[in-house]
C-alpha cells in the first residue's frame, strides 16, 4: 500500500499544499523509502523478513523468551518449545542472512528474530522490548496511580477486594501481537489468536480493543497501537526531549504545567494520510461474542447484527464513518450437531465466504459491509472446520515468561506493601514470596498433570493470579514479620493449589514441594 502511494505522492502533496509550511512539515514526515529511494530494496528486504517471520513463525507454538535473566526462574515449558523458536531463528538466518544469497543484515542481538520489528523510518531492526515499559516505569506508574486514588478518597483495600486490581501488564509478545492484529484488522483480514488456556488471550485482545475502540482508531499517531510501533524513532526522539526538559524544569513547575506541556503529545497531529487513504479516520465499534457450548446459530446472528444498521435495502453496515469489529471469544466452544457441523461456526464461515447472512424471516440475502473479525480459541484446531480456519491469519500467544510474571508480582505486591505501610521486614520478604510463588507454580505445573480421573488438574496463569489476589488481601496488623509473610504465602498457595488435589499422595507431594521451596527461599 505504502509503495503504491509513492507515485501518487506528488498528487497528494499538491492537493494538500495549502501553505508552504505544510509542505515542509510533510517532508520531514515522509517514511524512509521516500527519503532514500536508493535504499528501497533494503527496506523491502527487511520488511519481507519481518513478514515471513510472522506469516510462518507466528503460527508456531513457541516459548516467550525471557527479557533478562532472573537466576532462580527455571524455564516454564519443556525445552522443545524453546527449540522451536531457536530453530525458526536459524532457518531465517540461513534463508536471508549474510551468508545466504540474499545477504540481509539481520539483527545479531540476544533475541531471536521474533524479538525484532522493522522501524520504517530508519530502516533498522529494533527489539520489541524497547516498546515494553520496564519494571521501574511500571512501579512508578502504579504508585502514582494509587496515590491519586488515595487522594480521591478511595481505599486501596476496597479495590483489591473486587478482584479487579491486577492491572494488565503488556509483555513483549502481547505488544507485538496486538500490533500485528491491529494491522491485519485495519486491512479487514480476520485474525485468530490461539494459545493454551489461561495464557491471557482474552485479556490481550480486550486490552487491544480498548485501545482501538473509538474514532480514528487505526490512525498512525502517537499513542495508538500502530503509531507506537511505526513511529518508533520519532516517539523516541520526542521522549528523550521530554526527559531533558523535565530535568530542566524544577519540581513545582512540573505539576503546574502538567499534561498541557507534554512534548510527546504535540506531534499527535501527524496522522499518515497516505496509509489511511481508504478508511480515513474511521472509528471502530466493537462487539464481543462469547461462544459457549450451547450457543446457537440464531443467537450468533443476532449478536452479529446487533450493532449493524441498515445501509440500503439489502445491505447492512456499521454506523456512518465506522467499522464493526467483532471479537469472538472461545471460538472452539460450540459442540457439533449430529451431522458433525457446528452451526454457529458455519454462520461465521458464510459471513466470511459470501460477505453476508440470510434474513430468515423474509428469506432474502443481506450483505454486510465494513466488518472485521478477531477470534480467540485454544489450539484444538481439529475441532474447527478447516473451511472456516482458512479465512483466518493465525497467531499463537506463548505463555508469558517467568520474568514477566515476576515483574507483575513485584509491581503489585510492592505497591500494596508500600502504600499500606507494611513493616520493612515484610516489605523485604516480598522478593522471597514472589520467588516462592513462581517456583511452586512451576513445580505444580510439572508434577500435577491432568489424567482422565483428574481432568481438573489444569494449572495455568489464572491460578497464579488468584494467588496474587490472595496475597493482596494481607492485613497490615496481622502480617507484621517475615514469618507471618511466609505463613500467608503458605496459606494462599495451599488454597489455590492444594485444595484442588484429590488424593493423599498428591497432597503430600504438594506439601513436600512447598516445604522444599520455603526452605530454599526463606531458610
Ligand atoms: N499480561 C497480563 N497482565 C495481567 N494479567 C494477565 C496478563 N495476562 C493474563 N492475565 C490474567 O490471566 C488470567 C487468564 O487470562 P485469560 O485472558 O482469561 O486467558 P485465556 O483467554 O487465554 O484463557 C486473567 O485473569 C488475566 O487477567
Ligand atoms: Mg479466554
Amino acid at each position: 500500500d505504502d509503495l503504491n502511494d509513492t507515485s501518487s505522492k506528488e498528487a497528494n502533496s499538491r492537493r494538500e499544499s495549502v501553505t508552504f509550511k505544510d509542505i515542509e512539515k510533510r517532508d520531514e514526515n515522509t517514511w524512509y523509502p521516500e527519503k532514500n529511494p536508493d535504499k528501497l530494496t533494503k527496506i523491502i528486504q527487511k520488511l519481507f523478513v519481518f513478514a515471513f517471520t510472522w506469516a510462518f513463525g507466528g503460527a508456531l507454538n513457541r516459548e516467550d523468551e525471557p527479557r533478562e535473566n532472573i537466576p532462580f526462574c527455571p524455564s516454564l515449558e519443556s525445552d522443545s518449545l524453546a527449540k522451536v523458536t531457536y530453530d525458526f531463528d536459524k532457518l531465517v538466518h540461513e534463508l536471508f542472512g549474510n551468508s545466504s544469497q540474499v545477504g540481509i543484515n539481520l539483527p545479531t542481538g540476544e533475541c531471536s528474530i521474533f524479538g525484532y520489528f522493522v522501524d520504517i523510518e530508519q530502516c533498522e531492526f529494533i527489539p520489541w522490548s524497547d516498546l515494553v515499559p520496564n519494571d521501574q516505569t511500571l512501579i512508578q506508574r502504579g504508585t502514582s496511580l494509587l496515590t491519586n486514588l488515595q487522594r480521591s478518597g478511595k481505599n486501596f483495600l476496597k479495590i483489591t477486594e473486587c478482584g479487579e486490581c491486577i492491572n494488565y501488564t503488556a509483555t513483549r509478545d502481547t505488544t507485538c501481537l496486538s500490533f500485528l492484529m491491529s494491522l491485519l484488522l485495519k486491512n479487514s483480514c480476520p485474525v485468530l489468536l490461539t494459545g493454551e488456556s489461561g495464557v491471557g488471550k482474552t485479556a490481550a485482545i480486550n486490552q487491544m480493543l480498548e485501545k482501538i475502540e473509538g474514532p480514528g482508531a487505526f490512525d498512525i499517531k502517537h499513542g495508538s497501537i500502530l503509531g507506537d510501533t511505526l513511529l518508533y524513532s520519532e516517539i523516541k526522539k520526542s521522549s528523550s526531549l521530554k526527559q531533558n526538559i523535565t530535568i530542566l524544569i524544577p519540581e513545582t513547575h512540573k505539576t503546574a504545567t502538567g499534561s498541557s506541556d507534554n512534548p510527546t503529545k504535540k506531534p499527535e497531529v501527524r496522522t499518515d494520510k497516505k496509509l489511511l487513504k481508504n478508511n480515513d479516520h474511521k472509528g471502530v465499534v466493537v462487539s464481543t461474542i462469547n461462544f459457549s457450548t450451547n450457543i446457537t446459530a440464531a443467537k450468533t446472528k443476532e449478536m452479529i447484527l446487533k450493532k449493524l444498521i441498515r445501509r440500503t435495502k439489502d445491505t447492512l453496515g456499521a454506523p456512518k464513518n465506522n467499522r464493526i469489529l467483532i471479537f469472538i471469544d472461545d471460538m472452539n466452544m460450540p459442540v457439533s450437531d449430529t451431522y458433525g457441523a457446528q452451526p454457529p461456526l458455519e454462520l461465521i464461515r458464510q459471513l466470511l465466504d459470501l460477505g453476508g447472512v440470510y434474513d430468515t424471516k423474509k428469506n432474502t440475502w443481506k450483505n454486510i459491509q465494513d466488518l472485521s473479525i478477531v477470534a480467540a480459541c485454544v489450539p484444538v484446531v481439529n475441532d474447527i472446520s478447516p473451511r472456516l480456519l482458512k479465512h483466518f491469519s493465525m497467531l499463537v500467544l506463548p505463555h508469558p515468561s517467568q520474568d514477566i510474571l515476576y515483574t507483575i508480582f513485584q509491581v503489585h505486591l510492592g505497591m500494596y506493601f508500600s502504600i499500606n505501610n507494611f513493616t520493612p521486614e515484610v516489605q523485604k520478604s516480598k522478593d522471597q514470596i514472589i520467588s516462592c510463588s513462581l517456583a511452586i507454580y512451576h513445580q505444580v505445573r510439572q508434577n500435577m498433570l491432568p489424567t482422565p480421573t483428574k481432568c481438573h488438574y489444569m494449572f495455568n496463569l489464572r491460578d497464579m493470579f488468584k494467588l496474587l489476589l490472595g496475597l493482596l488481601q494481607a492485613d497490615r496488623t496481622v502480617i507484621n514479620s517475615k514469618e507471618m509473610a511466609a505463613l500467608l504465602f503458605v496459606h494462599e498457595a495451599t488454597r489455590v493449589f492444594h485444595d484442588r488435589l484429590m488424593d493423599f499422595t498428591d497432597k503430600s507431594l504438594f506439601y513436600r514441594l512447598l516445604s522444599k521451596e520455603l526452605e530454599n527461599y526463606f531458610q
